[in-house]
């Protein structure tokens, strides 16, 4: 099995994906790791901060490879960024086709051009008949409001030389609630020639071993908020080795100084940082008691403290099973 690092805004920028190299490396590592997306205006401008994040200057530890991803309507700005990430020496480039916001819909981008399945057509037609120079993967919801919209969907993708679909088994309108709709991802994966990765709600490594058994054909997962919360899942789901407290510690107090620099801030520091916990805390029997007092952390001391006893007084769970 392979495993991608899901792009998570907020979350996978440029600091943790090399932080979660360096501290899980080997089988510890995904094969491979998405950035959060860069929308590239029709002017071809992009938010200064989101391309420093993939500049590959700042691709520290490298080796690795790193699949930008971009939200995009409109083929000409596509091919555009798609040719600059190209330039920066990328191979493969991933189209947002999934991202349920309210706003980003509204534009008809993300998940909302799943809803416009023509001029989905028309963009592929004109981005593959350039002959773009970098390898185009996709990552895609089932629809927008029934899963049974992603019939003609997958009729479309399967016509062009997409390099991989990522399939999220959710419609726009789950957000990231209800069960991934695995009866309607198993039609889809009969039904595609496509290479096929799955995306959705593994969070353990006994959840990715029961995937792999029900789904032998399928040779990716991307993994998001589990491998968030628990950071060593890819090695456990590889070699049975669950996380250990010591390289949480080190991985969670890498982040947050590393974080601290960035920033010029510890106190924006400890908000970043209060994004991952609200994923790993689950890692830990009775945090419950700890939850509050670290919500309310403010403070850089506070947070200090508060990160000190979760790891001096809670015991360590061996898998994320709690995440939402
Ligand atoms: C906070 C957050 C930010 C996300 N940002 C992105 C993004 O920039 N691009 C994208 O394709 N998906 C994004 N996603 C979706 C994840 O990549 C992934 O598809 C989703 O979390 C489901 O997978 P999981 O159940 O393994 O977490 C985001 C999800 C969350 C919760």
């Amino acid at each position: 099995m392979q495993y991608r690092f899901a792009p998570m805004e907020g979350l996978t920028d440029a600091v943790c994906r090399a932080a979660h190299r360096r501290f899980w490396p080997g089988a510890g590592s995904a094969d491979r790791y998405y950035a959060p997306f860069v929308s590239p205006t029709k002017d071809h401008i992009v938010d200064p901060r989101r391309l420093r994040d993939i500049l590959p200057e700042n691709e520290r530890n490298c080796g690795v490879p790193l699949v930008p991803q971009v939200l995009c309507k409109n083929a000409g700005d596509f091919l555009w960024m798609a040719g600059e990430l190209a330039a920066m020496g990328y191979r493969e480039v991933n189209l947002n086709l999934g991202c349920p916001s309210g706003t980003v819909v509204a534009k008809g981008k993300g998940a909302g051009f799943l809803r416009t399945p023509v001029l989905l057509d028309h963009f592929f037609e004109q981005v593959f008949a350039a002959a773009p120079p970098i390898a185009i993967s996709v990552k895609t919801r089932l629809g927008i409001a029934d899963p049974e919209e992603f019939g003609p969907l997958l009729e479309i993708f399967d016509r062009y030389p997409i390099a991989e679909l990522i399939i999220h088994p959710r419609v726009q309108k789950d957000l990231y609630k209800n069960e991934p709709r695995m009866e309607v991802f198993g039609r889809a994966l009969a039904n595609t020639r496509l290479p096929v990765c799955y995306n959705g709600s593994l969070n353990t490594a006994g959840q990715i071993a029961a995937f792999a058994r029900a789904y032998p054909a399928v040779q990716a997962v991307m993994l998001g908020r589990g491998l968030i919360a628990n950071p060593g899942l890819v090695r456990q789901a590889r070699t049975g080795v669950p996380t250990d407290r010591p390289t949480l510690r080190a991985y969670m107090d890498a982040l947050y100084e590393e974080y601290a620099a960035a920033f010029g801030s510890r106190k924006n520091a400890v908000r970043r940082m209060n994004g991952f916990w609200n994923y790993s805390l689950c890692l830990f029997d009775g945090h419950e008691a700890l939850e509050k007092r670290l919500r309310r952390a403010d403070e850089p001391w506070e947070y200090e403290a508060v990160v000190g006893q979760i790891f001096a007084q809670l015991p360590l769970r061996q898998d994320a099973s709690g995440v939402k």
